[in-house]
């Protein structure tokens, strides 16, 4: 889908569907709407009241013009109660508008700016929003289809605005949506293809290519290097798998960076739970266990197009959690990149194992802050479901940062907290740490185990309760969301 802004006026555009809009129980359109109602002789005033048209967000509308009209179909999205109105229900909007326009076959579109003239709401971020909304809404991922697997992609997509003071802005804000929306787009599609495909060999092969494209440089450790290095935790997460496991290192520079920040991705690229077996119901969706390192690579892949200026280490500790001759069993004791020993009571709390050492190993590197994304624990889907995300930390500002910028791109994270009293829980009657305890709270423990192998460096963690979903929503279809992605591209280009 291409992606323009056109000045002009919203009744001139030739197009399959032109998009406007209308609040909650509004009879009268206004703005762009009324302009174009005005066009078409009062027609959409008529059919808001023939059709009962309520304007509900995201609810949609057809109009079909008479007479010379150049738009074939006019789409009437729902943006809700103007007092309700911001960010997140503009993003909802243009994406149930672009899904309709798409159902409708339209292959150009035109849509108004919505949001604009709203108060409070900068054309920047209204730009933003419509391009990510209708990038985010119409995403599918049907490459294993063998039948209907082309859903009428929508080829271009203007969004049309009179005054020319506001195109400089709005061109910017496509920008940005497109870079965020191509990162989530990666993400989902990392997220949605099957362990088969997406193994550690394929994220190091994703990472190479990010490499070459970004300018950025890429090492990846096999098995034997990283047991050599000392990262007994993650090596014994791979041992149960004959699907080789690799340790991926993404680094960019900028020549004037003061500081460098390390994103470490969870990147199991399936989780069976090891000997400590997940039951078939809880087994079924773990494809989605590498999220946070499809999250990491797809910001990565942003960096040319953004160049903050801020270095970056990128860090996946990619394998399978399986069972196998070699396996892990619950109660073996291994011995950590940091010289922390511990012993694994459970074989599926495994992420905070891998990302233990690739915390270390960071840390060994010389970080100033650590950023790590993971679908941790269950206990975080329990507490927040799956439309936000978890967050934790040490660096209170990092976290409102990060939280703030998730925000903008309708990714949402709930801060839950480090209590650090619950450590005490972590204490192993034969190592210095055990991997897990029943006691509640299971993703501030998990949090807190990872914590033992940051230290002093200022950190937060994101628990990706939401990375995968069986019921469509507004942004996402059913499968990979693809959050965090988003988050960390709008976080880094704060560093501008
Ligand atoms: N990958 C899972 C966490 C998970 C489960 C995320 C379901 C999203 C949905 C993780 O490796 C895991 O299995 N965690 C265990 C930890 C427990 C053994 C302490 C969990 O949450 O059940
Ligand atoms: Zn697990
Ligand atoms: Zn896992």
């Amino acid at each position: 889908m291409n992606i323009s802004v056109r000045q002009g006026s919203l009744a001139e555009v030739e197009c399959d569907a032109l998009i406007i809009n209308l609040f909650e129980a509004v009879k009268e359109p206004g703005g762009g709407t009324g302009a174009v109602d005005k066009a078409l002789g009062g027609a959409i005033a008529r059919q808001i009241a023939e059709d009962d048209f309520e304007g509900k967000l995201g609810k949609c509308m057809i109009v079909r013009p008479s007479g010379a009209f150049p738009a074939k179909k006019v789409i009437v999205v729902g943006l809700g109660k103007r007092e309700d109105f911001g960010n997140v229900e503009l993003l909802k909007a243009s994406a149930a508008a672009g899904r309709k326009a798409r159902k409708i076959k339209a292959v150009k579109v035109a849509s108004i700016l919505h949001g604009a003239g709203i108060a409070g709401l900068p054309s920047f971020d209204c730009a933003r929003a419509v391009a990510l909304g209708t990038i985010l809404g119409t995403y599918e991922f049907t490459r294993w289809k063998t039948e209907n697997g082309k859903p009428n992609p929508i080829e271009t997509f203007e969004i049309v605005e009179l005054s020319a003071d506001k195109i400089g802005d709005i061109q910017r804000g496509i920008d940005r949506a497109q870079i965020i929306g191509d990162a989530v787009t990666f993400t989902r599609d990392m997220i949605n293809e099957p362990s088969n495909v997406v193994t550690p060999a394929y994220l190091a092969d994703v990472a190479r290519t990010i490499a070459k494209d970004n300018g950025l440089t890429c090492k990846v450790m096999d098995r034997k290097e990283f047991e050599a290095a000392g990262m007994g935790l993650y090596a014994a997460v791979a041992r149960g798998s004959s699907v080789e496991p690799k340790f991926i290192e993404l680094r960019y520079t900028h020549p004037e960076a003061k500081k460098t920040i390390a994103l470490i991705g969870k990147g199991i690229t399936y989780d069976t739970g090891g000997y400590s077996l997940k039951t078939t119901e809880y087994m079924v969706n773990m494809k989605d266990d590498m999220s946070g390192a499809a999250a990491v690579l797809a910001a990565m892949s942003s960096l040319g197009a953004i160049k903050p200026k801020v270095n970056i280490v990128a860090l996946v500790a990619a394998t399978e959690n399986s069972i196998g001759p070699n396996a892990i069993h619950p109660g073996d004791v291994v011995k950590s990149l940091g010289g922390k020993t511990v012993e694994i009571n459970n074989t599926d709390a495994e992420g905070r194992l891998t990302l233990g050492d690739a915390a270390a190993y960071a840390n060994n590197i010389g970080v100033d802050e650590i950023i790590d994304l993971a679908t941790l624990t269950g206990a975080c889907v329990t507490a927040l479901g799956r439309e936000i995300a978890g967050i934790l930390g040490t660096d209170q500002k990092l976290i409102e940062q990060l939280i703030a910028a998730g925000k903008s791109c309708g990714e949402t994270m709930w801060q839950l907290p480090l209590f650090m009293d619950y450590k005490e829980q972590l204490k192993s009657d034969v190592a210095d740490l055990k991997n897990t305890e029943k006691g509640g709270a299971g993703a501030t423990i998990a949090a807190l185990f990872i914590h033992a192998f940051v230290g002093d460096t200022p950190w937060a963690h994101i628990d990706l309760s939401s990375a995968l979903i069986d019921k469509d929503r507004p942004l996402a279809k059913k499968g990979g969301v693809g959050i965090g992605a988003g988050t960390l591209i709008e976080y880094l280009a704060s560093y501008l």
